[in-house]
C-alpha cells in the first residue's frame, strides 16, 4: 500500500502521525511511505531520519494526498485538506466529528473511509488510541501546577517535595482515571502529600493497591471536596463522565475556601471542565486568576510536549496502521473488533451512531 504522512498545518500542532520507526516497519512490509518535507520536525524527527529509513520525501502536501493510498496524521483534517482527500482513501486520524458538522459535511463529500483513532474501543470499554494523550496530560498536570505554585508567577510560593523540616506540599486530584493516576504517581515521586477522589471503589482500590501511603484515597462528594479545597495547594481536575459534560465539582464560590496562590489544573477542560470557573486556555496564554486561585485550563496539554506525544501515540497508533496496510481496511476492520469501531464515515455514509446522533442525523448504514 502506498501510505501518506502529510505535515500537520492546525495552529500549534507538532506532532506527526508517524515517526521513523513506524516507516521502518511498514517498508519492512513491503508497503511505500511518503512523508511531507519537514513534517517531523516539531517532534525532533528530520528527514534524513526519515530517509534512512526508506522513506520517499515530498516537497507539498498535495503530492502526499495525490499519491497515497492511505493518510496517517494526528489532528483532523482542516479547510485546506478537506479537497486534498479523494474518493475512497483511507484517512487515519482522530477527527472528533461530532464537535465539527463543516468537518462531517466534508468527510462526507469526499467519499473517504475515515477511521477516527478516539472511537477505537477494545471489548471492556477502554479507548486505547486516547489513553496515551491522558497519560501525558496527566503527568503534565503535576509539571505545570508545580511551576505555578511559584510566586513569581502569582502562585502559593510552595515547594511540592518540601525539605528536610518543611512539610510538602498537598495535591488534591479529582478523578482516579487514567489522568489522575498519572498525576498522582508524579506528584508522589516529588514527595508531595496526594488526597485522590473519585465515585468508582474499583478504581479507588486500585489506586490503594498500587500508591505509596503518601497517597489517599478518599470518595469524591461535596463534603469532602469542600473539606480538601482548603488545605490543598493544587487541585488537578481529572474527571471524566463518557458522553457528557464533566460536573462542576468546584463551584465559584468555593474559590474564596482556598489558600490564595492555590493552583488549579483543570485537565477535563475538554469536557467542559469540572471547576466552575474553567474556560479553555492555550499554551501562549496558558493561566488566569480567579479569586486569588491560578487556572490553567490548557485543552491541548500535550501538544506542549510534541515528541513524548508523538512517540506515545505512534506506539499504539502502528500496529492498527500495520494491520490497514497488510489486510486492506474492509478486511482489517472485520477482523478486527477494536478497529472496527473507529469506522466513522465510509464513502460518503455515517457508520458511527454517535456522529449521527450528534446532528440528528440518521446513521446510514453499519
Ligand atoms: N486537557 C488536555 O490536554 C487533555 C488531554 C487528555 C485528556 N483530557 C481529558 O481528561 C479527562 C480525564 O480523562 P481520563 O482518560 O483520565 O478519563 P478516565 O475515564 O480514565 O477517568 C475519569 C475518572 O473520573 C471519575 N469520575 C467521574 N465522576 C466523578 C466525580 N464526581 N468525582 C470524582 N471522580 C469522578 C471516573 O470514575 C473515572 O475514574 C477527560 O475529559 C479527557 O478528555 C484532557
Amino acid at each position: 500500500m502506498k501510505i501518506g504522512v502529510p505535515k500537520e498545518i492546525k495552529n500549534n500542532e507538532n506532532r506527526v502521525g508517524m515517526t521513523p520507526a513506524g516507516v521502518f516497519e511498514l517498508v519492512k512490509n513491503g508497503h511505500t511511505v511518503y512523508v511531507q518535507s519537514t513534517a517531523g520536525e516539531g517532534s525532533g524527527f528530520f528527514d534524513d531520519d526519515y530517509l534512512q529509513v526508506g522513506a520517499i520525501i515530498l516537497d507539498t502536501i498535495e503530492g502526499v494526498y495525490l499519491k497515497s493510498d492511505m493518510i496517517v496524521k494526528v489532528k483532523e483534517p482542516v479547510d485546506r485538506e478537506y479537497n486534498l482527500i479523494q474518493e475512497n482513501q483511507l484517512v487515519f486520524t482522530y477527527f472528533h466529528f461530532a464537535s465539527s458538522e463543516t468537518l462531517t459535511k466534508a468527510m462526507i463529500t469526499s467519499k473517504a473511509i475515515c477511521i477516527a483513532y478516539e472511537t477505537v474501543e477494545d471489548a471492556d470499554g477502554t479507548l486505547p488510541l486516547l489513553t496515551p494523550m491522558s497519560e501525558v496530560a496527566g503527568r503534565m498536570a503535576i509539571q505545570q501546577g508545580a511551576k505555578y505554585l511559584e510566586k513569581p508567577i502569582k502562585g502559593r510560593g510552595v515547594l511540592l517535595g518540601g525539605v528536610p523540616g518543611v512539610p510538602p506540599g498537598r495535591v488534591l486530584i479529582l478523578g482516579a482515571g487514567t489522568v489522575g493516576i498519572q498525576a498522582a504517581k508524579m506528584a508522589a515521586g516529588l514527595g508531595a502529600h496526594v488526597t485522590i477522589l473519585d465515585i468508582n471503589m474499583k478504581r479507588l482500590r486500585h489506586v490503594n493497591d498500587i500508591m505509596p501511603s503518601h497517597v489517599v484515597t478518599e470518595f469524591s462528594n461535596e463534603y469532602n471536596i469542600r473539606k480538601h479545597i482548603k488545605t490543598h495547594d493544587l487541585i488537578v481536575g481529572g474527571v471524566l463522565i463518557p458522553g457528557a459534560k464533566a460536573p462542576s465539582l468546584i463551584t465559584r464560590d468555593m474559590l474564596k475556601e482556598m489558600h490564595p496562590g492555590t493552583v488549579i489544573v483543570d485537565v477535563a477542560v475538554d469536557q467542559g471542565g469540572c471547576i466552575e470557573t474553567t474556560k479553555a486556555t492555550t499554551h501562549e496564554n496558558p493561566t488566569y486568576i480567579i479569586d486569588d486561585v491560578v487556572h490553567y485550563c490548557v485543552a491541548n496539554m500535550p501538544g506542549a510536549v510534541p515528541y513524548t506525544s508523538t512517540v506515545a501515540l505512534t506506539n499504539v497508533t502502528l500496529p492498527y496502521v500495520l494491520k490497514l496496510a497488510n489486510m486492506g481496511w474492509e478486511k482489517a476492520c472485520q477482523t478486527d473488533k477494536s478497529l472496527q469501531k473507529g469506522l466513522n464515515i465510509v464513502k460518503g455514509a455515517i457508520v458511527y451512531e454517535g456522529i449521527a446522533e450528534a446532528f440528528g442525523w440518521e446513521v446510514s448504514c453499519s
